[in-house]
């Protein structure tokens, strides 16, 4: 047995350390640093290692020049399941290694599992968090073909991939990475190095199988995949399930992908009988009502490369106590206030002893920035108690200064707004510049600055 010593790896950047450290001295994080055994190398040993010591058993290498090198045609797996091959852009990859992160209950092994079912393959699932019951009670309930699932409840890797070696399905899942744990490691499941060891032997097994592999790995209270830089460098795709477990819409996002772009995303609404793809975004997240509402805008954003429409809702009232609330859900809180202050400097509306509070529809999290400008009016109107026309909607961001600016691929999102038979649609006049805009039915309105929505919009200002 060779002779051990331990070092300290930092769970965020992978840096080392010989003594442990509350903070890393690479990426500055906090309370990063975990205990780790390694194998400690003889002179002899590092001796042979080396580069330039010449012994007789090494012949070099032939590297290969590039434009000798052949592609083989890759046959991706379609699966029946849209926003899935969009996400992993356009199919699974034969022999590819995909981590699948998300919190806790927002429903990865529910996808994986009814994407299993779908598939017309023999598909491996494995479980070290769930039982036979479990798994089947789950699988009733997404009520689709069984018969090509096999489940293995089963933790030990060196065991499911000899298992899975000699069953060659077309596919194998795992759920998940934190549980699993490989004999020839003496750490905990869950840990850095358990984590790393596990998803290197699964990395190995399917490049050698040419099987492709999911795992699932659950994300920290911090937001992060355990061992989250370890792991990302390893695995072929990374996508992430997001979405706020009160609502029923997720998102499905790319996150790394060797084999295409990552401004892909999928986006899915849970029901009852599982996961259902959404192929048009907008009109759920519009609210179909004809009533009108103050403070009730729809704004044109983007997310990946697809466009969505999306309701924004403000509510400003007097405050009743001292100090006035700010809350934001969806949108960052910080940017409100700039908004709010802009709002103050520029034109001159008072929010000071107001609480101010905003919503974006379905619970999701919008970073585009183009959703300034269907903040903005949505603030406006609530505080002039004007509704607002809901065939009007809006794409753009607000600078210090009170100026619309431009927002990436305009074009597309008045597309979008043109698709759903908006009437206008408000952007910055710099992002319209040799814009054919007169082929929509849409009205494209350019605005300088936000006063300018003034000349369109609100009667008075107070
Ligand atoms: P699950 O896939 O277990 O989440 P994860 O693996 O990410 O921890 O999904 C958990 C939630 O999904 C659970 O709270 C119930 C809900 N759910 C539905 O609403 N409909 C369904 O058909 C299924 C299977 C689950
Ligand atoms: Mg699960």
């Amino acid at each position: 047995m060779a002779k051990e010593k331990t070092i300290y790896v930092c769970t965020n950047c992978g840096n080392t350390s010989v003594k442990w450290e509350g903070k890393c001295n690479a990426c500055q994080e906090w309370n990063t640093m975990v205990e780790q055994k390694q194998a400690v190398q003889t002179q002899q040993e590092i001796k042979s290692a080396s580069w330039n010591t010449t012994t007789d058993s090494f012949s070099p290498f032939q590297p290969v020049r590039l434009d000798e090198i052949t592609i083989g045609q890759v046959f991706r797996t379609i699966t029946p399941d849209g926003e899935l091959n969009r996400t992993l852009g356009g199919g699974i990859v034969p022999g590819s290694l995909i981590l699948m992160g998300g919190a806790p209950g927002i429903g990865k092994s529910t996808l994986l599992l009814q994407t299993a079912m779908q598939l017309n393959q023999k598909v491996l699932y494995v479980s070290g968090e769930e039982s036979e019951e479990q798994i089947k009670m789950r699988a009733d309930r997404l009520g689709q073909q069984q018969s090509g699932v096999f489940f293995l409840a089963e933790t030990n890797i060196i065991q499911i991939l000899r298992t899975a070696m000699e069953m060659q399905p077309g596919l194998v899942i795992i759920d998940s990475i934190q549980v699993m744990s490989s004999p020839y490691v003496d750490s905990t499941p869950g840990t850095i190095t358990q984590v790393r060891e596990c998803t290197g032997e699964i990395m190995r097994f399917s490049k050698q199988s040419n099987i492709p592999v999911f795992i699932i790995g659950h994300i920290t209270k911090e937001g992060m995949l355990a061992g989250p830089k370890l792991l990302e460098h390893m695995v072929d795709v990374v996508i992430q399930f997001e979405g706020d477990r009160n609502y029923n819409y997720r998102i499905l996002r790319t996150i790394k992908n060797r084999f295409g772009s990552t401004d892909e995303l999928g986006i899915y609404e849970m029901n009852e009988k599982g996961l259902k793809p959404v192929n048009n975004p907008s009109e759920l997240l519009i609210s179909q009502s004809p009533e009108k509402f103050s403070g009730s805008t729809v704004a044109a954003t983007l997310e990946g490369q697809r466009p969505m429409l999306i309701e924004t809702q403000s509510l400003v009232s007097q405050a009743v106590y001292g100090t006035p609330q700010r809350s934001a859900t969806g949108y960052d809180l910080r940017r409100l206030n700039m908004l709010l202050a802009v709002l103050e400097k520029r034109i001159g509306l008072y929010f000071g002893q107001k609480d101010v509070f905003l919503n974006i529809a379905g619970g999701l999290k919008i970073t585009d920035p183009a959703i300034d400008l269907s903040i903005a009016v949505s603030l406006i109107s609530s505080l002039q108690n004007q509704t607002m026309d809901k065939r009007i909607c809006f794409a753009g961001e607000i600078g210090l200064t009170g100026e619309v600016r431009a927002v990436k691929s305009i074009e597309q999102r008045i597309r979008e707004a043109d698709r759903l038979g908006f009437s206008k649609i408000f952007v910055s006049k710099f992002s319209i510049q040799g814009i054919p805009v007169k082929k929509f039915k849409t009205e494209v309105i350019g605005l300088g600055k936000i006063g300018d929505l003034f000349e369109f919009l609100f009667t008075e200002m107070v």
